[in-house]
């Protein structure tokens, strides 16, 4: 793993208290002591990276052993990151923020971003990190002949700046995301993706899965991630961030529609040539007719929409 540094200029849920961000963070992490164990998440991980060099493939008829991809915001773990390097040529991923790889780098974390992200990091090492990586290099490794952690290179800077890109040594083929373009403010988005598209190899695709505001897990409430929509035994609360004026959340949401990310991808230039609901209707059990009379300014397009995969060219 490469690591470069460039100069911190936003933030993806500025305006939240710190009190509040810190109390989402451990709900976060009480949700993640009942993932998957360390080997399926690797193998999770593994296969959702697997299907991207798939997607690159299958839309440009190049194989994506010779092609170089960027994951933008790979978040405190890069395992994503990591992954792509079975699968393609070079990778280089960028994020606002360092990620934390080792308990030496808490130090650098608290330093450079602050008491908030330095308390986050260290309870997400101290739970999770430390064990998690052994298992995750090991299934990797032995699933993924190219695997390479190592080749990948990991930049800390803005994806939307112009000297960000700069440092990426080349022309990237294919751009991928998740979770990532719901938490950006509009316009920062607006000029990320006018960024991306003039600076992505002729002919290279991007591939970005945000949660969509109008589905069921829009609005990031841990009781309502696509991983706990069908263990819930309450529906009150569902869609709750649509219909409750008193929702909040402890994260920036930009509440982009469907339609919006939609319109902004047009706006900027992309042809969409893919627009896919992953989890297809997840939630539709939750839907009562009261429910859907109250929701009815929406339509099922936006209100199914949960983590939407789409392939822009
Ligand atoms: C919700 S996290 C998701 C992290 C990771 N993709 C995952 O799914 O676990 C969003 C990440 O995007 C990063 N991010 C937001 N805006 C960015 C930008 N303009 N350039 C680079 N990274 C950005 C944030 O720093 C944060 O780590």
């Amino acid at each position: 793993m490469k690591l470069q540094a460039s100069t911190r200029s936003n933030s993806s849920s500025g305006g939240v208290p710190l009190f509040e961000k810190l109390k989402y963070t451990w709900q976060l992490l009480k949700f993640r002591i009942s993932e998957p164990g360390a080997m399926d998440f690797a193998m999770q991980i593994r296969n959702e990276v697997a299907g991207v060099a798939a997607i690159y493939e299958r839309e440009t008829g190049k194989p994506a052993s010779q092609a170089r991809v960027l994951e933008i915001g790979f978040g405190p773990r890069p395992q994503r990151a990591f992954g792509l390097t079975g699968f393609f040529k070079d990778v280089t991923a960028v994020d606002l923020d360092a990620p934390v790889m080792r308990l030496s780098d808490l130090v650098r974390v608290f330093r450079k971003n602050g008491l908030e992200r330095g308390i986050k990091s260290l309870a997400r090492y101290a739970l999770f990190d430390a064990r998690q990586w052994s298992t995750f290099h090991k299934v990797l490794t032995e699933s993924t002949p190219h695997y390479r952690p190592d080749a990948a290179k990991l930049v800390v800077g803005n994806a939307g700046d112009h000297a960000t890109w700069d440092q990426f040594g080349g022309a990237i083929d294919i751009v991928f995301s998740t979770d990532v373009f719901e938490h950006i403010l509009p316009a920062e988005l607006e000029v990320l993706l006018t960024t991306i598209r003039s600076r992505l190899a002729p002919g290279g695709i991007v591939v970005t899965r945000p949660v969509v505001y109008t589905g069921i897990s829009g609005g990031h409430a841990v009781s309502w991630y696509p991983q706990n929509v069908d263990a819930q035994t309450d529906g009150t609360t569902a869609w709750g961030h649509l219909l409750d004026p008193d929702f909040t959340i402890n994260t920036y949401l930009n509440k982009l529609t469907r339609r919006d990310f939609v319109e902004l991808f047009k706006r900027v230039g992309f042809e969409i040539r893919g627009d896919f609901a992953e989890f297809g209707r997840m939630g539709e059990q939750w839907m009562t007719e009261e429910r859907r009379a109250a929701l009815a300014h929406y339509d099922d397009y936006e209100l199914f929409s949960n983590r939407v995969e789409f392939l822009l060219r």
